[in-house]
């Protein structure tokens, strides 16, 4: 067992410190956590502000914010980069079966989707790391971090230490911006971004942060709304995280594409990440994945591998017996069901606001 490393933030009252990444990393303040204390349940150790950006995390991000930012790349990573909702999930699996299962008999392809395919920042969402607690939460987590990660202490950074162990290619999920990740980042590797139009990201963020106890979202909808457009929920602002990588959008090792076009026509995205992702994969190959990744088919897999919210305990049950689980829809324009005129209109203005200037044209559904 290695030492725990890592800065351990108490919250309010401590001093802001600097990352390596340039930012300062402070407290919120009473007021703004007195607000957070009552919307939220998930966070018992507080979040965190970094300055510049505004980028909101849980304190329990200081522990790892040097590490993350100074994560040994790989030629050959790909890493899997959205903000929370934008279809992370789907894309991750759409990368890892191009390239590790193009004619879908790999047999690695039944276990748990962080096996596969780690998610870089996770050990911050854990709030109170404990030998017990952290490997029983998945067990085949656990048993990959034991294959992976022999004799290191899973508490020095559980999903962080299997991001870097497992073998190539690497495909990690973050979600993460660039400026809190490597400054090599796209220079090593390549990066695949997914974006989704704001109005279905609230609707889908919305519902993850009820029914997920690691957020334990217990505010109204119309509360939520006013987080999102205030840049005030985990991960903090969409348009910077967006802005980042549009600015980055013409690197070659850079693979922007939108959830919307992926839900329009499958097979047009895949073949864009065949060329991006050198897979050579033939129309035939990449039919079979479009199929193979669609909403339905995930869904019964994901469970079937232990991505199984009935059973994780990070996962409240009773809401997702009245409101759907992770795979929730899967469509694009489910927001027209949610944002009332004023909503839409208080949506429509952080659009306006924050990336028209971009460029960024989203669509958004039918
Ligand atoms: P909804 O809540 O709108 O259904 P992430 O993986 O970034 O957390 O994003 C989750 C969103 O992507 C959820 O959106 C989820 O249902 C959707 N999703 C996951 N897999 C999908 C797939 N194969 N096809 C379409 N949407 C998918």
């Amino acid at each position: 067992m290695g030492i725990v490393l890592g800065h351990f933030f108490r919250g309010v009252g401590e001093e802001p410190f600097e990352l390596e990444s340039g930012h300062v990393l402070e407290p919120l303040s009473k007021e703004e956590k007195a607000k957070q204390d009552r919307d939220w349940k998930g966070y018992p150790h507080g979040l965190v502000r970094l300055t510049p950006g505004r980028w909101l995390f849980p304190a329990n991000f200081a522990r790892f914010a040097d590490r993350i930012y100074n994560f040994q790349i790989k030629s050959s990573d790909v890493f899997v980069m959205t903000y929370p909702k934008c279809g992370t999930t789907w894309t991750q699996e759409i990368v890892w079966t191009m390239r590790n299962n193009p004619n879908l008999d790999n047999p690695e392809a039944h276990k748990f989707i962080f096996v596969r395919s780690p998610f870089l920042e996770m050990d911050m969402l854990f709030h109170k790391p404990s030998l017990k607690t952290l490997p029983s939460w998945n067990d085949p987590l656990a048993r990959a971090f034991i294959q992976f990660c022999p004799f290191k202490n899973p508490l020095n950074g559980f999903m962080l230490q299997m991001s870097q162990a497992i073998p190539e290619p690497r495909t990690i999920k973050t979600h993460l911006p660039f400026s809190l990740l490597p400054p090599t980042l796209l220079d090593v590797s390549k990066v695949v971004y997914m974006a989704r139009n704001p109005k279905d990201v609230i609707v889908s963020y919305h519902h993850h942060c009820r029914i997920n106890t690691m957020h334990d979202y217990v505010g109204s909808f119309e509360d939520f709304v006013q987080y999102f457009v205030d840049d005030d929920l985990m991960y903090g602002p969409y348009w910077l995280h967006l802005k980042e990588a549009w600015e980055r959008k013409d690197h070659p090792n850079l693979h922007l594409m939108f959830f919307e076009d992926m839900k329009s026509d499958p097979l047009r995205e895949l073949r864009k990440l065949n060329a991006f992702l050198e897979t050579n994969l033939t129309e035939a190959q990449m039919e079979n994945i479009a199929k193979y990744t669609s909403f339905d088919e995930m869904k019964v897999r994901m469970k079937a591998s232990g991505f199984n919210e009935d059973i994780l305990p990070a996962f409240k049950k009773d809401v997702i017996a009245a409101d759907g689980g992770f795979f929730r829809k899967g469509e694009s324009g489910d927001w027209k069901e949610r944002l009332t005129p004023e909503l839409d209109e208080k949506v429509d203005h952080w659009i306006k606001e924050y990336t028209t200037g971009l460029g960024v044209d989203f669509k958004f559904g039918a």
